[in-house]
Formats: C-alpha cells, structure tokens, sequence
C-alpha cells in the first residue's frame, strides 16, 4: 500500500478467496496508509457473511465490501470495477492441482490490475503433516481426503510472471513451509 501511495497511485485491495477477511482487515490497523476501498470475495456464502459482519464490527463499511465470487472465473475478476490495484491470493491454489485453473486465476487478476498494480501471492512448497491436513481439512472437498498441491517456489513464481507480473520480494518461514510473495504488474 505505501509503495501504491509513494507512486501516487489508489489503494484498492482485492483479495478474491478472502475466507473471513480477517487478515486484510487486521492489517489496516498497522498502517497508516488508508485504502481507497477494499473488495473481499469468496465463493463460501458462510466466509461471505462471516467477513461482512466482521467489516461491519469494525465500522468499515464505507470503504470495503465482501462479496460472492469464484476464484478461477477469468472474466468475473477482469471485469471488476474499479480496478484493484493490489491484488491477494492466499491460500488458495495448494487446494487444487490444476495449474490451468491457477493461469486462468491469475489471468484474471492481470487483466484487473493495472501497469505498477502489485499482487501479493502465497505458496507452500511442502508440509510435514500432509496426511493429517488432507484427512481433517475435508471441506472444500465436500467431505473427501485431499492431496495438498504444493507447488516449488519456481513453480509458483512461473506462473505468476507467466501472467504478467515481475517479482520483487519474498518471506519465508524458517522452515519454507510458507511463502509470501510480492510481484508487480508490467506491460502487457
Ligand atoms: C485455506 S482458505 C484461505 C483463506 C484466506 N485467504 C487465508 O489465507 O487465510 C481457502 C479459501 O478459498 C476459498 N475458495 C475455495 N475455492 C474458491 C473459489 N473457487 N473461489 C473463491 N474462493 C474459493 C474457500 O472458501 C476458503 O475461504
């Protein structure tokens, strides 16, 4: 947000699987970068109602909004208006194997955000304790085991500049279980 503002460019943060939002709304109060508005989405009717009122609790309503939206649905996210200019994608594709809905994903967040947008981007190249998470985290499964996706670091950043973005930073964990990253979108 602060390299938005040093560029005098507008803050408008879409995250598109924002689960309750939690994290987005949390880190507003150790900024004093203000967004100019704030666009969660999630395809769960529950996240969307949990982050709504969680918005609402914080009296944030005139400047962000949760709604219902699909993650991998290209011409949903590129028709968003007003244009995003920093997109989150966090902790979403680990939960599908497919790397043509990931490019269909971050197609949609390139053709949303605008030259000298960023995008901020999570990966998990491994996890010690895949069979434990793949037998109780059931639920986007509709109730089935699933294999977490991980993706290597390389993967991961491929696909992001594949898309149109240029890396610039990255936080890890000790372990390099978790990864944060953060790409800044170029000419087409
Ligand atoms: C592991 S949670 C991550 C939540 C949050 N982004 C975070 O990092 O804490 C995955 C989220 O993706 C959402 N999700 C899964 N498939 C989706 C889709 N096709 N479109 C939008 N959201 C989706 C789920 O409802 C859930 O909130």
């Amino acid at each position: 947000m602060t390299r938005l503002r040093d560029k005098a460019m507008p803050v408008r943060v879409l995250d598109i699987a924002a689960g309750h939002g939690r994290y987005v709304i949390e880190a507003l109060a150790g900024t004093d970068v203000k967004p100019d508005g704030i666009l969660l989405r999630d395809y769960s009717d529950i996240n969307v109602a949990a982050g709504t009122k969680l918005i609402a609790d914080r009296g944030l309503s005139g400047v962000a909004r949760f709604v219902k939206g699909d993650a991998f649905d290209r011409e949903s996210l590129a028709s968003i208006e007003p244009k995003p200019t920093l997109g989150i994608v966090s902790g979403l594709y680990e939960l599908f194997p497919y790397n043509a809905m990931v490019r269909r994903s971050l197609a949609g967040l390139a053709a949303a955000i605008p030259e000298g947008g960023f995008l901020v981007y999570t990966g998990q190249p491994w996890h010690p304790q895949l069979e434990f998470i793949g037998r109780v985290l059931t639920s986007h499964r509709q109730g089935q085991a699933w294999v977490m996706r991980r993706r290597t670091q390389g993967e991961m950043d491929q696909l992001v500049e594949n898309a149109g973005f240029r890396k610039i930073e990255q936080r890890i964990d000790a372990w390099g279980i978790f990864t944060v990253s953060l790409a800044e979108r170029v000419k087409a």
